[in-house]
C-alpha cells in the first residue's frame, strides 16, 4: 500500500481546494445530499426479519430471503439478536478511533504490502484516482492471525468491543450461510463448512464531509471479494447505493439493522445463483459517515467453486474452481475491479 494522506485532516483545512487526484471524471452519475430526488424513492433493499428467518414456522422469510440474495444481492437485517448495548458501544468506540489525535493513529498506520491498520483502501499506484475515505482496517479471525503490532496497542475499551463484536458477527453469519444452504437446497454444508475456522476482516470506514460532494467518491463502486459482509452503520447519514437493474439505490438505513450483502465468493460457490452486486459510498456536504464492514471469508487452503449440489445439466458450472491462495492473489494483482476478477472465473 502507498501511503496518502489522511482525508480526515484534509477535509478539516477551511477553504479547502481539492486535489484533483480526489476529483472523479464528469462521465459520473450525479450525486448529491438530496439522493433520492435523483433516484428512485421507493425502491429499497429488501428488510429480512433473523428471528422470523431462523424460525420453522413458515417459509415465507426464507423465500423472500432468497430472493433479496439472488435479486438484489443485498439486504438490511432486523431482528437480529446481537444485543444493542455492544452495538452501541463498537459503534462508541469506532468513533473514538477516528477522534484519536494523529500522532496517537500513526501508530497502527498500514505497513506497506499490509491492509490491517489505519489508511486506505487498495492504493498502489500514484496516479490513481482516490477515495474520500480513511479506513481503519484488522484482521480479526482466527484469532491467531490477529496482527500484534496493532492489537495489543488498541485501547482497551475498543478491543473489548471489537473482539465480542467480532464473535457474535461470525456466528450471525454461520447462520445465515446455514438458511443460504436451506434455500438451496444444498447438500453437505456446502457453504458453512467451506467458513468453518474461515479468515474474518473489519473495516471501519470513515467518510468527512466534502464540500463538493458530487465532485468526490467515498468509495468508488466495487463488488467485494468477500464471502458475505455485514455492515453496521454508525448514525442516520445515507450514503451507500445499490446497483439494481442498472440505477443506483440508495439504501435508508434501519436504526441497528445490518446491511448484508453477498460477496464474489459466494455468487462462486452459489454458481451465480447468488449475486454480489455493485455498490458504492456518496459523500455528504456537512455531516462525517461511518461504517463497520466485517468481511466473512472462507478458510485459507479450501477450494471455491460451485457447490456440487446445484451443478446439473441444464445448469453447468459457470465459474472455474481455485484455491483460495490463487483467488486472493489475483484479486490483489488487479486491485479493486473486483467485478472483472469475478468475470474472469467464468
Ligand atoms: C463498503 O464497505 O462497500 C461500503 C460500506 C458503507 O460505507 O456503507
Ligand atoms: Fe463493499
Amino acid at each position: 500500500a502507498l501511503l496518502v494522506p489522511s482525508v480526515q485532516e484534509l477535509a478539516k483545512s477551511s477553504n479547502l481546494a481539492l486535489p484533483s487526484r480526489y476529483i472523479r471524471p464528469h462521465d459520473q452519475p450525479l450525486i448529491s445530499d438530496d439522493h433520492n430526488a435523483l433516484n428512485f424513492p421507493h425502491l429499497q433493499i429488501p428488510v429480512i426479519d433473523f428471528q422470523k428467518l431462523v424460525s420453522e414456522e413458515s417459509n415465507s422469510e426464507l423465500e423472500k430471503f432468497h430472493f433479496a440474495c439472488k435479486e438484489w444481492g443485498f439486504f438490511q437485517l432486523v431482528n437480529h439478536g446481537v444485543r444493542s448495548s455492544l452495538l452501541e458501544k463498537t459503534k462508541t468506540e469506532s468513533e473514538n478511533m477516528f477522534k484519536l489525535p494523529l500522532e496517537e493513529k500513526n501508530k497502527y498506520k498500514q505497513a506497506p504490502g499490509d491492509l490491517d491498520g489505519f489508511g486506505q483502501n487498495f492504493v498502489f499506484s500514484e496516479e490513481q484516482k482516490l477515495d474520500w475515505c480513511d479506513v481503519f482496517a484488522l484482521t480479526t479471525l482466527p484469532i491467531h492471525m490477529r496482527k500484534p503490532r496493532i492489537f495489543t496497542k488498541l485501547p482497551s475499551a475498543f478491543r473489548e468491543a471489537i473482539e465480542n463484536y467480532s464473535m457474535e458477527e461470525e456466528e450471525l453469519a454461520k447462520s445465515l450461510m446455514t438458511q443460504m444452504e436451506k434455500a438451496l437446497k444444498l447438500k453437505d454444508k456446502e457453504v458453512t463448512k467451506l467458513f468453518e475456522g474461515g479468515t474474518q476482516a473489519t473495516r471501519l470506514n470513515y467518510y468527512p464531509p466534502c464540500p463538493q460532494p458530487e465532485k468526490v467518491i467515498g468509495l468508488a463502486s466495487h463488488s467485494d471479494s468477500s464471502g458475505l459482509t455485514i455492515v453496521l452503520q454508525v448514525g442516520d447519514v445515507e450514503g451507500l447505493q445499490v446497483k439494481n437493474n442498472g440505477k443506483w439505490v440508495t439504501v435508508k438505513p434501519l436504526p441497528n439493522a445490518f446491511i448484508v450483502n453477498i460477496g464474489d465468493i459466494l455468487e462462486m460457490v452459489t454458481n451465480g445463483e447468488y449475486r454480489s452486486i455493485e455498490h458504492r459510498a456518496t459523500i455528504n456536504s456537512q455531516r462525517e459517515r461511518l461504517s463497520i464492514a466485517t468481511f466473512c471469508n472462507p478458510n485459507f487452503g479450501v477450494e471455491i467453486g460451485p457447490a456440487h449440489t446445484l451443478i446439473t445439466d441444464q445448469s453447468p458450472a459457470k465459474y472455474r474452481r481455485l484455491g483460495t491462495q490463487e483467488y486472493y492473489r489475483g484479486f490483489f494483482s488487479r486491485q479493486l475491479e473486483s467485478k472483472s476478477y469475478i468475470e474472469s472465473m467464468k
